[in-house]
């Protein structure tokens, strides 16, 4: 027999009821599914599971486009890093968090490589190849964490991890209720669907296949 209408309506709604409330939901975002790739290495060392940041992975968005697409800037002789005093001038700005509530980042993985990979890839064939970057990611000074994947116009994906020590509740605090979406790129926390078409503004032949592959990170801790 079938089963009743009501019933069926009532589970619909606690379903999307107890997924709508649960933070750190995962939704078909790489960024989230990155955040998710963190925490169940974490928490398979039993170290505590870290809060998933909206504000906090907007900053790392706007770390990625502070790079302008320069791969070579990630890693290697001429790598760089943007000033400090950008996070409270620059990204929180672009975000719409309020600069007051910027908490001390704990740590923080970048990398950049000229092929698109899956999430979990990108974490341990990127992020991970740095010999700092296990310290970082299972270091108990986080409480919180935010990620960020672009694309860019010079045909590389880049891929950043923060981490923060700071209240989930009263720090990388928003304007509004959500943070300001800058496209291309995707972030975690935002309970948004973000995939292909806005993750690089242009789908592209790789010219870089010629070229072999570039794969640069750093990792950097406090
Ligand atoms: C965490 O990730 C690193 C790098 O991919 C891996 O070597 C390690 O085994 C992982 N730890 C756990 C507990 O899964
Ligand atoms: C970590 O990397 C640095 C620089 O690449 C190197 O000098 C150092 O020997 C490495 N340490 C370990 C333990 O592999
Ligand atoms: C933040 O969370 C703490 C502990 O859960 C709570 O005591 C405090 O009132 C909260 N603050 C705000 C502004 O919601
Ligand atoms: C954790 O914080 C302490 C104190 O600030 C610092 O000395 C240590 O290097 C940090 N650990 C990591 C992995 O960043």
């Amino acid at each position: 027999m079938a089963t009743p209408m009501w019933v069926s309506a009532a589970l619909i709604i606690l379903i999307s009821a107890s997924s709508a409330s649960g933070q750190g939901k995962v939704t078909d975002n790489p960024a989230d599914e990155l955040v998710a790739v963190v925490n169940s290495n974490r928490t398979a060392s039993k170290l505590l599971s870290l809060y998933s940041s909206q504000g906090l992975a907007c900053i790392a968005l706007q770390y990625i486009k502070a790079y302008q697409g320069d791969c070579g800037a990630v890693g290697g002789p001429k790598a760089k890093k943007p000033a400090d005093s950008e996070f409270a001038e620059t990204f929180a700005p672009a975000c719409g968090v309020e600069a007051s509530t910027l908490t001390p980042i704990t740590g923080r993985l970048l990398g950049c490589q000229s092929k698109y990979l899956k999430p979990s890839e990108a974490f341990s064939e990127i992020l991970m190849k740095n010999n700092k970057s296990m310290e970082i990611v299972q270091s108990k000074n986080h409480t919180e964490v935010g990620a960020a994947v672009s694309g860019s116009d010079s045909g590389s994906y880049f891929w950043c991890v923060m981490f923060s020590s700071g209240k989930s509740n009263s720090s990388f605090v928003l304007e509004g209720t959500t943070a300001k979406i800058s496209r291309p790129g995707c972030f975690s926390g935002a309970n948004d669907v973000c995939s292909g078409a806005v993750l690089s503004r242009t789908p592209r032949v790789w010219p870089a296949a010629a070229a072999g592959l570039i794969a640069l990170s750093y990792a950097f801790g406090f």
